[in-house]
């Protein structure tokens, strides 16, 4: 059997065969018959070949660089697991040690920078402050517009992931009027991270090591999803050939959003409405009339439980034995077990996605809602910048440019205002979508 697909246009009768690769054709080779492929949200459509992580939806299975994201949680650092995403394998030791010496190099941040944060109101939104100051980023180092050149995209590799946790900070302490604390490079990676976040008078922050590993094991749970909403903005800004500080910026903004990375701050505002498990059926009839989603269920890819929403159950109740116990985990695990019995849940394959339970960690470390898409960006841009770096040396890729379907007017003649007799279109569309 050939592995070919033949299309017919039944129009003409012209015939084409196309090539299957990779269980795919190319839908260029559809112009060969006048006709595009229409896939809104490109439900069906793989827009790059990648070989950074990969997801079977329905088996519920992540794996980044060919390991299971569950022996990376369990046996891995971040630092070291965003080595693996960036570099494609695992480091040995004395790589390993230049990695997190590199990192670290790039964890201080310009003087500058803490002005332009300050510059955002009291009560700005950590999220919008770490987009808009990544986007600054880039005003600071011109160079980083080679993206061409490799010695270049190492090092604003390098800058981003060791600047993205100290900006996080800021952003944080920004919102709490309180003082920036500068990293301190003798802690691991997500130790400094909480040393900047908590530090107050004590000459030396020492992070409990149950949070810190907890927090670390989140990170590596967060660090690549292969093309999601974000990463798919990362590439498309990236096509341009724009520096990779604005195309972070912009990966960063499409994470921002409620069905995407905020979905975590949703999740806990809906549990906090909930208040009590008596409360969760009237909740269940709302999402099944379509009223309102349940934050924290549904996935475009897992058609089964999100494995990394196993794995942060499990590490809710280490957190949990440091900090005391979150009471919204019972609400968010009765809430699981009524919805899983549930045949609208059970027929459109919704499960508990990563967002369910990560919240609910966050909030018993003390750390306010509005970070924690915050959180996610930090460990999101190891996988954000491999992608991107795959992106710029891929040489089958373009600047990203789809076609569309034209369903508007045909031509039609300009009319002069005195002449014209019918109400504009504030009038006539209400209800259009401006
Ligand atoms: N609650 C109730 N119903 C839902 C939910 C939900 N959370 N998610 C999907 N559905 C329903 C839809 O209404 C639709 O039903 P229908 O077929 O009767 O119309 C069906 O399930 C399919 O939903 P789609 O919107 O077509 O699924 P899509 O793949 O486009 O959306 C998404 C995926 C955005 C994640 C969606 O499930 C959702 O909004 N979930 C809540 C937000 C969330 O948790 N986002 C985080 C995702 S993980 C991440 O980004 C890190």
């Amino acid at each position: 059997m050939a592995d070919t697909l033949t299309v017919i246009d039944n129009r003409s009768g012209k015939k084409i065969e196309l090539p299957i690769e990779h269980g795919a054709i190319h839908a260029v080779e559809l112009g060969k018959l006048g006709i595009v492929s229409y896939d809104p949200a490109l439900l069906n459509t793989a827009a790059c070949r990648s070989k950074v992580s990969y997801i079977d939806g329905d088996r519920g299975i992540l794996r980044y660089r060919g390991y299971p994201i569950e022996e990376l949680a369990e046996k891995s650092t971040f630092l070291e697991t965003a080595y693996l995403i960036v570099k494609g394998e695992l480091p040995t030791t004395s790589h390993f040690r230049m990695w997190q010496h590199n990192i670290k190099m790039h964890t201080m941040v310009h003087e500058n920078l803490k002005q332009f944060i300050e510059g955002f109101r009291y009560d700005a939104h950590p999220m919008g402050i770490l987009i808009g100051t990544v986007g600054a980023l880039s005003t600071f180092y011109p160079e980083a517009k080679n993206v061409m050149d490799l010695e270049s995209r190492r090092v604003q590799t390098r800058r981003l992931i060791g600047k993205i946790p100290t900006i996080a900070a800021f952003a944080y302490r920004h919102s709490r009027g309180l003082p920036y604390v500068y990293p301190d490079n003798e802690l691991s990676y997500t130790g400094n991270f909480l040393s900047m976040l908590w530090r107050m008078t004590e000459l030396k922050y020492r992070p409990d090591p149950v949070l810190e590993r907890a927090l670390d094991v989140l990170f590596i749970l967060h660090a690549d999803h292969e093309q999601n909403c974000s990463t798919t903005t990362m590439r498309t800004i990236g096509s341009s050939l724009a520096d990779p500080y604005a195309s972070v910026a912009g990966a960063a903004a499409a994470l921002g959003g409620p069905r995407h990375g905020s979905a975590n701050e949703e999740v806990v505002h809906m549990l906090h409405e909930i208040g009590s498990t008596d409360r969760i059926p009237a909740l269940i009839k709302q999402a099944k009339s379509g009223e309102r989603r349940l934050m924290g269920f549904g996935h475009r890819v897992y058609k089964n439980y999100d494995p990394r929403a196993k794995i942060i159950k499990q590490i809710a109740h280490q957190v949990f034995e440091v900090t005391g116990k979150n009471p919204l985990i019972d609400i968010a695990v009765e809430l699981e077990r009524i919805a899983l019995e549930d045949d609208y849940f059970v027929s459109r394959k919704l499960y508990p996605n990563v967002d369910f339970y990560s919240g609910i960690i966050y909030e018993a470390m003390g750390l306010p809602v509005s970070m924690f898409p915050v959180l996610f960006a930090i460990a999101r841009t190891a996988g954000w910048m491999a992608q991107w770096a795959e992106l710029v040396t891929d040489e089958e890729q373009k600047i990203t440019r789809p076609k569309q379907l034209y369903v508007g007017y045909d031509e039609r003649s300009y009319v002069p205002l005195d002449q014209r007799r019918e109400g504009g279109a504030l009038e006539t569309e209400v209800s259009g979508p401006l």
